[in-house]
Parts: C-alpha cells; structure tokens; sequence
C-alpha cells in the first residue's frame, strides 16, 4: 500500500525517455525514479499553469527562445512579431551564443490570450529549437 494521500499509477514511456530521466537522476544524486518523475510533473506543471488562467488574466514574465542564426528569415519574422505585440512587451534581450545559435528573452506582460498567441506564433518558426515560458499570472 502507497503512504496515505499518494496514488500509485502505470505510465508508459519512451525507453530513451526514461534512459535519459535515469542519468540525470542518478547524476543529481536522487533516489528513485518516482522522485525523479514527481519532480519532472512539478516543473511541468509550474511551466504551463498559466495557461489554464482566463483569457482576460494578466501574466508577467519572460519568454526565452532558442534558435539557429539566419535560418528562415527569423531575425526579421521576430522583430516584426514584437512589433505587433507592441502592447505585450516590455524588453527584449538577444545573446549570440555561438555563430550558429541565438537566445532571445522577451520581458511580457499581457493577457494570457495575447500571449498564447505570442508563443504559438514563435512555435511555428522552423528555426526555433526551443520556446521555454516562466509566466506567473498577476
Ligand atoms: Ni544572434
């Protein structure tokens, strides 16, 4: 029987997935994969919780997106994308990573609307490798 208030439950999972889960927990030193999987749902959850906020709420924080440098014309699609969501952002910093590789952290504040559709669009982008959110609704 689980300890009281914990439910024991059967996930299926890609082995690499769960290749990848094992060295990272066995490299932070954390005991058992449930602890590993407790802390990944967590993050998760913390990541996307905004979204569930009405479309009206306010959300403040940062969007930071990874990509590949001149693919797709992205520079300028990002820029003109800003320009639209002119009421959503307070400031942009872009860092060269590499001659390859740019990060750009965008400073919003706005309706959960505006910004699903901020992330949207940016997901769309070939170039982009990775979107990562820290919204917290206002
Ligand atoms: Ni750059």
């Amino acid at each position: 029987m689980p300890p009281e208030g914990v439910v024991r439950t059967g996930i299926s999972l890609p082995k690499k997935l769960l290749d990848r889960l094992d060295e990272l927990r066995q490299s932070l030193g954390i005991e058992s994969r449930s602890k590993a999987i407790q802390e990944a749902i967590n993050t998760f959850i913390s990541e996307k919780i905004w979204l569930l906020g009405k479309e009206e709420a306010v959300v403040a924080g940062s969007v930071t997106i990874f990509y590949t440098h001149g693919k797709g014309d992205v520079e300028r699609k990002l820029v003109e994308l800003q320009h639209f969501f002119l009421d959503l952002i307070r400031s942009t910093t872009h860092v060269h990573v590499t001659e390859e590789k740019c990060m750009e952290v965008i400073l919003v504040v706005g309706s959960v609307k505006k910004l699903r559709d901020l992330v949207s669009y940016i997901e769309t982008l070939k170039a982009v490798e990775e979107v990562r959110t820290s919204l917290h609704i206002v």
